[in-house]
């Protein structure tokens, strides 16, 4: 059983899209074994995505990320990194999988419903930023 962290961002919470999305994550066979419901501040946001820093759309997304509510949540699974990001799609909904979640609720590349961690070392770092380093 391997762990990874899924984000439903302000476009998704906003629409009353949080029990679809864990409806999704749950028939895929995920376990959600730790969930919350945060309102980021600019400075949380900055350093979640400080791996983006200097890249063009950094103030932006930071902008969205803080618009309003998400709900970060801690998923467990064999192969749980992988089998999560074929789940949600390609970053830009546009050129997500036919059926993928950001295929399926995604507005467009920055509203794109969902975050998940794209390595094992970067899903350790997420979610310790979100569940402490305990839940690692
Ligand atoms: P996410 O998987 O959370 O990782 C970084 C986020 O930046 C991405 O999803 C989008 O919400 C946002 N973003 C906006 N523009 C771009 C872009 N051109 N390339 C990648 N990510 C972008």
């Amino acid at each position: 059983m391997s762990k990874t962290l899924l984000i439903i961002k302000p476009d998704a919470t906003e629409r009353n899209l949080i029990g679809h999305v864990i409806n999704r994550l749950e028939k895929a066979r995920f376990t959600v074994a730790d969930i919350r419901m945060v309102h980021l501040t600019d400075q949380q946001a900055r350093k979640f995505y400080a791996v983006h820093e200097g890249k063009p759309f950094l103030d932006s997304l930071v902008a969205f990320m803080t618009s309003g509510r998400v709900v970060p949540m801690l998923l467990e699974k064999d192969n749980a990194v992988e089998d999560l990001r074929a789940l949600i799609g390609a970053t830009n909904p546009e050129k997500a999988a036919c059926g993928t979640i950001r295929d399926e609720i995604g507005r467009d590349i920055e509203k794109n419903s969902v975050h998940a961690s794209d390595s094992d070392e970067n899903a350790a770092t997420e979610i310790g930023f979100f569940f402490g380093p305990d839940a690692i």
